[in-house]
């Protein structure tokens, strides 16, 4: 059975574009495939800045850590056993500002940690992350798709790739600020649909 991870960042809850996106997906997957679904909301759920104090509980013997460096690790231990424990990551990428959710990025910061999730060899950083497939919804009030301008896309990748997770593909919602938007949104639901068709 295919274990499914779901992580949504958008300010607007259910009413967001993205979680829209997020929600079309999981309803065409679950019509089809006998999966499991574990949903994470990095914003109603948030996850702090990370701090000195967190990375230092990080880099101790986990033997030899205080009661508050327990709970602190466990924040990123967690994180990362739930990526590790699916298959399938979806994430639903609302754009603000040009990037990805600050929310999301307080993610990033949990997963990627060096010696677990991605080690130095002599060629270079090695991801230790194996065997995900990553699809991005992403959802934009402008068009950006393929421009210089789309820093978010090519972040994602590459960080995403930076702990291994390579198989990444996107599904984007764009002009949703501009005319026409409802239409780029059905749009984007229609190629979620043939997306999980085709999986
Ligand atoms: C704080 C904020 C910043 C935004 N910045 C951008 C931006 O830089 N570029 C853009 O195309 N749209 C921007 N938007 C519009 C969002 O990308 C758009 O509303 C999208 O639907 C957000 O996803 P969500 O509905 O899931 O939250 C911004 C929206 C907000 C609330």
């Amino acid at each position: 059975m295919k274990k499914v991870l779901v992580l949504n960042s958008s300010l607007n809850g259910e009413n967001g574009n993205s979680t829209k996106l997020t929600n079309t997906f999981v309803s065409q997957l679950t019509e089809k495939d006998q999966v499991t679904i574990t949903q994470r909301d990095l914003s109603s759920n948030a996850i702090a800045h990370l701090t000195q104090t967190e990375m230092a509980a990080w880099m101790t013997d986990a033997n030899e850590r205080s009661d508050e460096q327990k709970a602190l690790a466990a924040i990123s231990d967690e994180l990362i056993g739930e990526l590790n424990d699916n298959d399938l990551i979806v994430i639903g990428m609302p754009m603000y500002n040009f990037g990805i959710p600050s929310t999301f990025k307080a993610w990033i910061d949990r997963i990627a940690r060096a010696g677990i999730t991605f080690k130095y060899t002599e060629q270079g950083a090695v991801g230790l992350v194996e065997n995900k497939k990553v699809v991005v919804l992403a959802a934009r009030g402008g068009v950006y798709q393929g421009s210089d301008i789309d820093t978010q896309t090519k972040y994602l990748k590459d960080v995403l790739g930076f702990v291994g997770m390579t198989d990444v593909d996107f599904i984007y919602a764009e002009g949703l600020a501009m005319p026409g938007a409802e239409q780029s949104l059905e749009a984007a639901q229609e190629n979620i649909k043939k997306f999980v068709a085709a999986l």
